[in-house]
Parts: C-alpha cells; sequence; structure tokens
C-alpha cells in the first residue's frame, strides 16, 4: 500500500484496527467480570446458607465468631453482616484506615452499607426468629478488572500516537533531504554550462555584426535569468538568512516581470494598506521569496485560464506581521482540497508536478517563519492565498 498519497485510508484503518482491539477487549473483559461476579454471588450465597445452618444447630454460640469462621474462606470479597435494625454485627474484608476513630469508624461502614444496598440486594437470613442480612459487593479485584480495558485502550491509543509521530518525523527528514539534495545538484550542475554560456557571450561581443543587432543583450538576460534560477536552487538547499527589506518594492518588482510573460487579458495589481509612507517592511530572502510569487501567481494565471483579475494586497498588521493576499478569478479550489493543494505531487493539472505550493510553503515557513494557506476559495469564483511575514 502508498502510504504515502493514502494517507487518509492509512489512518482510518488504523483507528478502525484501535477500535477494535479497543472493542473487543472491551467485551471480554466486561463477560469476563460478570462471570467472575456471578461466582462471588453464589459463594455468598454459600456461606449464607452455612452461616444459617450452623447458626440453626447451635444458637448458644457467637454470631460475629461462626459468621467469621464460615466466610473465612472468602478473603476478598467485602461483607457485612446487620441485625434486623441494620446495627452491623460481623463484617470482613475491608480496609479501614488505621487509627480512625468510632465516630468515622461508624460513618464508614454506613457509607458501605448503603453502596453494597446499590449493587446487590442484601441476603435475608433468620436464625432463632431473629431476622439477620448479609450484605456484600464485588470484590477490588472486578472493580480493577472493569478499568482493564480502558486502560488497555489508552496503551493502545498512546502506542498509535507515538507511532503515528515517530512516522511523519522520519518522513519529514527524509523529504528534507529530498529538497536539500536535489536543489544543490541542480545548482551545481546548472554551473558549468552557465559559465561556459558567459564566455561564449563574452566572445560573441567582440564580433561586431552579432554585437549590433542586439543579440548578445538578449543572450545576456537569459544567462541572467539562469543564474537567478541557479541562486534560488542553490538557496533552497542551504541556510538562509532574510533581511528587512520592503515588500512592496519586492512585489512590483516580481510583478512587472510576470505581466510581460502572461496574456495580456489577465490584469494584475498591487495595492498596499498601510498608516504611514509607501513601504512596508518585512524580513525576507529576495531570492527564495520571488520565487513564492512567481509560483502563486503562476498557478492563479493557470486557474483563470489566462483570463481574469489578479490582486495583490498587502497590509501591514499592528502586532509586527505583514499580510499579503493574493486573489484571483480563477476556478477556485475545492474546500476539502485547501490543505492538500500543498502536498507534495498534488495536481490537478496535466503537465504538473506538483510541487509549486509545496515549495512555496517551504519558503515561507522555513526560510521567513511565516505562514501560507488558503484564505478563501469558491469553485468557479475565484482563490485568495495568504502570506504572512514579520517585521
Ligand atoms: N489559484 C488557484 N486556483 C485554483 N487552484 C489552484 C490554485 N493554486 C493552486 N491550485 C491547485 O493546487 C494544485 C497544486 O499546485 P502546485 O503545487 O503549484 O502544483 P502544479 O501547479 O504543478 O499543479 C494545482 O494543480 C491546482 O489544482
Ligand atoms: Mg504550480
Amino acid at each position: 500500500m502508498d502510504i504515502y498519497s493514502n494517507r487518509s485510508t492509512f489512518k482510518l484503518v488504523i483507528i478502525i484496527f484501535a477500535l477494535l482491539i479497543g472493542g473487543i477487549s472491551v467485551v471480554y473483559t466486561n463477560s469476563m467480570v460478570s462471570k467472575l461476579a456471578e461466582r462471588e454471588k453464589k459463594l455468598i450465597d454459600l456461606a449464607a446458607k452455612g452461616y444459617k445452618e450452623i447458626a440453626g444447630m447451635e444458637f448458644t454460640s457467637s454470631q460475629g465468631f461462626l459468621f467469621r469462621e464460615i466466610i473465612a474462606a472468602n478473603n476478598s470479597i467485602p461483607v457485612i453482616l446487620t441485625d434486623g435494625q441494620g446495627t452491623i454485627l460481623s463484617y470482613r474484608n475491608f480496609d479501614v484506615p488505621e487509627g480512625m476513630d468510632t465516630k468515622n469508624t461508624d460513618a464508614f461502614f454506613k457509607k458501605q452499607l448503603e453502596e453494597m444496598r446499590a449493587e446487590y440486594k442484601p441476603i435475608p437470613i433468620e436464625i432463632a426468629g431473629l431476622k439477620q442480612f448479609i450484605y456484600y459487593k464485588n470484590s477490588t479485584l472486578i472493580r480493577q478488572l472493569k478499568f482493564y480495558p480502558y486502560l488497555q485502550l489508552a496503551v493502545i491509543g498512546l502506542f498509535i500516537l507515538m507511532g503515528y509521530l515517530a512516522f511523519s518525523l522520519s518522513r519529514n527528514a527524509e523529504q528534507n533531504r529530498v529538497w536539500v539534495g536535489l536543489a544543490k545538484e541542480t545548482a551545481h550542475q546548472l554551473g558549468t554550462p552557465i559559465s561556459s554560456l558567459l564566455a561564449w557571450a563574452e566572445y560573441l561581443r567582440t564580433k561586431p555584426e552579432i554585437m549590433n543587432e542586439g543579440i548578445v543583450d538578449e543572450m545576456d538576460k537569459d544567462i541572467q535569468r539562469l543564474l537567478m534560477i541557479t541562486a534560488r536552487f542553490s538557496s533552497i538547499g542551504s541556510e538562509q538568512k532574510t533581511e528587512l527589506i520592503d515588500l512592496v518594492e519586492v512585489v512590483e518588482t516580481a510583478v512587472s516581470y510576470l505581466r510581460s510573460r502572461v496574456s495580456q487579458k489577465v490584469n494584475i495589481t498591487v495595492s498596499v494598506k498601510q498608516d504611514v509612507g509607501e513601504e512596508v517592511l518585512a524580513y525576507i530572502n529576495r531570492p527564495l521569496f520571488d520565487w513564492v510569487i512567481e509560483n502563486i501567481c503562476k498557478n492563479a494565471v493557470d486557474a483563470m485560464a489566462g483570463a481574469g483579475k489578479l490582486d495583490i494586497e498587502i497590509t501591514e498588521l499592528p502586532e509586527g506581521n505583514v499580510q499579503m493576499d493574493i486573489t484571483d478569478t480563477g476556478k477556485g479550489i475545492p474546500k476539502n482540497q485547501f490543505k492538500r493543494v500543498f502536498e507534495p505531487g498534488f495536481t490537478t493539472k496535466k503537465r504538473g508536478w506538483g510541487l509549486g505550493l509545496t515549495l512555496a510553503r517551504r519558503i515561507i515557513e522555513q526560510y521567513h517563519k511565516g505562514k501560507i494557506f488558503v484564505k478563501w476559495s469558491e469553485p468557479g469564483k475565484g482563490t485568495t492565498f495568504r502570506i504572512m511575514l514579520r517585521n
């Protein structure tokens, strides 16, 4: 089973499995408890009969003594013998706290009697015309046994939680290694052809007929772009610092680059909401943040099928945060996919890789200590992605 992509099914299977084990354990223990309770009841009945029998023969003996003797075989079930008025004649298998005074002891047994009455009907016996009652309740063993399945359930739950945490931690570590390794490798591999291209461009500059047509300048632009891509890849593969710079300027620059490359029918605007000045400062790593803007805007353009409105709104919040909303008028995202769109490999496009938003999230969360999420979306109406940065 592919547990990476079927994670929710996997979780469901584990939960069902845990519930099944818990359920079986509860049912099994309960049947055991009721069997044991049945046995304890029989034991008391038997004791009561024996008590009646002996008392009938030898009613000169001290009843308390007899009671104790007969019930001596029982050293787990708590029992109390009372007379017809409810006065305690004898008891067995109680943990009376040491050093308890008479008043408290009385209160203690009164409470016990009440509890016992609620649990089982007392067994009436008649000895020499005198009514007596044997009160009893389940032994501590049964009481503890009743809690056992819940304890078991808690332990199973804990195990599953720990297993799940270990699994997701190791998965994250694995993903991290893949990201970093792949990014470094890409940057490294791009390095050689780019330096070669730079040298070729230099050489072409010495040829006036080519130089004059502006070809070298165009080539230079492409080489600069390649250098920037390399910088991005090598940045994502290593620790990166952020600096306090103007977010508005960063966005304007990135957007103006995009405007020249997307269809004329996509209208991109940038607006700023703040109290003073034109700047909104935030901690940004420029090459990486540019990448985020590009990814999100490209997705938006894809979602609008080449025509619509793309609004970027930057707001400075009082709590030291900067908020950036990117709203498109595209096809929207169903609510149950708000989180999934960030998962690696999730794509609805024929030629998609499903890595754009994963990368964006990684850049925002790991390198900027910020947040990115789908703020709003309605199928057919549009989508708002929100990015939160610190300033
Ligand atoms: N602005 C948007 N409007 C609608 N759907 C979107 C938008 N942005 C992302 N998505 C959805 O999220 C998926 C994942 O996006 P992404 O990670 O960039 O991968 P890719 O673009 O390769 O599909 C897209 O395939 C699309 O279904
Ligand atoms: Mg994308």
